[in-house]
């Protein structure tokens, strides 16, 4: 999380950099700043709260400069405040911006403070400006600097920094956090994205773990953490260059929850081979070597792994485990020969996952990965990469990156299960038919909206709801139960509807909402059941299910009905009238629906 940015050039570096954090804002909004270099001063802008605010004191304020770094803030260590926004500042020659944790900034401080530096902020962040400010005082150079300063610090982080002895240039390191440098004539910029940049230059270098370099136009100088100078790839970026707007749509989740059918359908053209057949991207080999998967991901991304889980053991024989990323990696867990990981993330940044894909790796693992964002970090250090073609996600809250990787999962379960022999050609073109249904069930779907306007209206003011599922439906429970409670802030936890009678059921009392996933397979009449014996406690009962069934619960307060589907893939299609109730459960509340408190869209930190 944070964004960073910098850029050296012919334009105004406030401008430019202002613009590239409007592309990042996504990765934090509590704070942001802008300082720039000219005439041998250093000049500072920061402002709390989203970037509008940002610009409107830059707006009143005009920052001149042709060299800048920029920074949008998801606090870490320090409060939401003007103090604690990035960039910071030493002794008005250092200018540093970062995005990470500095694990030990404690006891550096004490040092730092102990030969006399002053802090003015709480952050972890603040002690790297003094680092270089006491290096620099030693006599060193920028380079050295820097290659001194990485040798103290522990933690995952990319920074840059300015400094006013050096204005042609900008310094710049990574370890574990992303970090790109755009090189273009008469410009060069770095971006916590290669999105942020992509309207200057499409040339583009990811340094690598432990990389420094010391940049300026036409001169990029780059050390491996050796101190070895060293050659990084430039590479043409896919990123876009575009900014994505609103298209009309209130917020970027309505848009996105109306790009499902596109999103999916596109996932799965591009698992279509050129015969029509459906092939996921796995080799052969692998398809028939790889006795066993272990899935990692976090949040709604794991939420998608575990109904993946379902299909890749009912349909393909699989025994599949699903791991939380922050806590496999510090596991020792048990490695079976023969196994595999899948690594599914969204933004393919999640720190927890591409950690835990390391971890895995280190173990002799192969990693295939399920990311949107192709040149991602979990994407580069995959052996696979099983695209989602969702196109860039906005809202923080995943709607449409989550369907497509069910359908990648699923399409991955039946390429197994026709590879192990386990499918006959009939059943794998049957299921492939099945999933060519699903963009068009999508799309009848998000016709829900009017139907969930009255649940969301009664929802708004419950202070706690229960979401029940059983079999595939359970893992959307879960994520439906977190869809409602990142966007609305209502208390909302998932069950196994089976599960309720073992205790959660003790939390029934009168009007309670129970929102129950519902559709026509073998578990219904005992989800039923459960149901009933909520509703027997005073529950309001609120139904998210698929026609025919839903006229079997008579006893339901509120009904959102979606067309019959295939039950086998009604994980997919069920869970577009679960966002559309957290969207607008959330709109009617008036919360922030595109970026909720607290909240990033990159998670970039353990
Ligand atoms: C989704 O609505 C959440 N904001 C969050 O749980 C997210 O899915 C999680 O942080 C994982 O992100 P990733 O898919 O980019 O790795």
């Amino acid at each position: 999380m944070c964004g960073i940015v910098g850029y050296i050039g012919e334009g105004q570096a406030a401008d430019i950099i202002l613009d590239a954090l409007k592309r990042l804002e996504y990765r934090g909004y509590d704070s942001s700043g802008i300082a720039t270099l000219e005439q041998n001063a250093l000049h500072l802008t920061r402002a709390v709260g989203k970037l509008s605010h940002l610009e409107a004191a830059l707006q009143s304020k005009p920052q001149a400069g042709q060299i800048g770094i920029g920074h949008t803030r998801w606090a870490t260590h320090g409060g939401v405040t003007e103090a604690n926004a990035h960039p910071h500042v030493a002794g008005n020659k250092v200018a540093i911006v970062h995005n990470g944790i500095i694990e030990n900034y404690a006891e550096l401080k004490t040092e730092l403070q102990a030969k006399g530096h002053e802090f003015s902020s709480q952050t972890d962040s603040e002690v790297l400006a003094h680092l270089f400010l006491d290096a620099l005082g030693q006599g060193q150079t920028g380079s050295a600097a820097m290659q001194a300063v990485l040798a103290k610090i522990k933690g995952a982080f990319a920074l840059a920094v300015m400094l006013q002895e050096a204005p042609d240039q900008l310094f710049v390191a990574r370890n574990a956090s992303p970090l790109a440098i755009g090189i273009e004539d008469g410009l060069i910029c770095v971006a916590s994205d290669a999105m942020a940049m992509a309207h200057l230059t499409r040339n583009v270098i990811y340094l690598k773990d432990g990389d420094y370099a010391a940049l300026g136009v036409d001169d990029v100088q780059i050390y491996d953490r050796d101190g070895q100078r060293a050659n990084r790839e430039v590479i043409r970026t896919t990123a876009s260059p575009a900014l994505i707007d609103k298209g009309g749509f209130r917020h970027f989740m309505e848009k996105e929850i109306h790009e499902q059918p596109e999103a999916i359908a596109h996932t799965i053209s591009a698992m279509t081979a050129a015969d029509g057949a459906l092939r996921t991207g796995l080799s052969e080999a692998d398809l028939s070597d790889i006795q066993h998967l272990v899935i990692l991901a976090a949040g709604t991304s794991n939420y998608a792994g575990q109904i993946g889980r379902y299909w890749l053991e009912d349909i393909a024989g699989i025994p599949v485990s699903v791991e939380t990323a922050s806590e496999y990696r510090y596991r020792a867990p048990a490695h079976l020969a023969g196994g595999a990981v899948i690594a599914i993330s969204q933004s393919g940044e999640s720190l927890d996952t591409l950690m835990a894909l390391r971890h895995a790796r280190e173990k002799g693992m192969k990693v295939i990965a399920i990311v949107n964002v192709p040149e991602s970090s979990i994407a580069r250090e995959a052996d696979v990469i099983l695209p989602t073609r969702a196109g860039p996600e906005i809202g923080v809250a995943s709607t449409k990156a989550f369907t497509a990787q069910l359908t990648v999962l699923f399409a991955l379960a039946v390429d197994f299960g026709r590879a192990k022999a386990r499918l006959s050609a009939e059943d794998v073109a049957e299921l492939q038919q099945k999933l060519l249904a699903v963009p068009g069930a999508v799309g009848a779907a998000i016709a829900s909206f009017e139907q969930v306007q009255p649940v969301a209206q009664h929802l708004k003011k419950t202070p706690s709801c229960l979401f029940l599922g059983r079999g595939r439906l359970y893992p959307l429970a879960l994520e439906a139960a977190l869809k409602l409670k990142e966007l609305s802030y209502i208390h909302a936890e998932g069950f196994a509807a089976g599960e309720m009678k073992h205790g959660p059921i003790a939390l029934i009392e009168d009007e309670l909402p129970v929102i129950c996933l519902l559709d026509e397979d073998t578990l219904s009449a005992k989800t039923i059941s459960n149901l009933k014996e909520a509703e027997a406690r005073g529950a309001t009962i609120i139904l998210i299910a698929t026609q025919t069934i839903a006229k079997q619960v008579d006893f339901a307060s509120f009904k959102v009905v979606i067309e019959d589907c295939d039950p086998l893939l009604a994980p997919i299609i069920l869970a577009v009238p679960a966002q559309i109730l957290a969207y607008q459960t959330a709109f009617e509340k008036g919360t922030d629906v595109d970026q909720p408190r607290n909240l990033a869209k990159s998670v970039t930190v353990e």
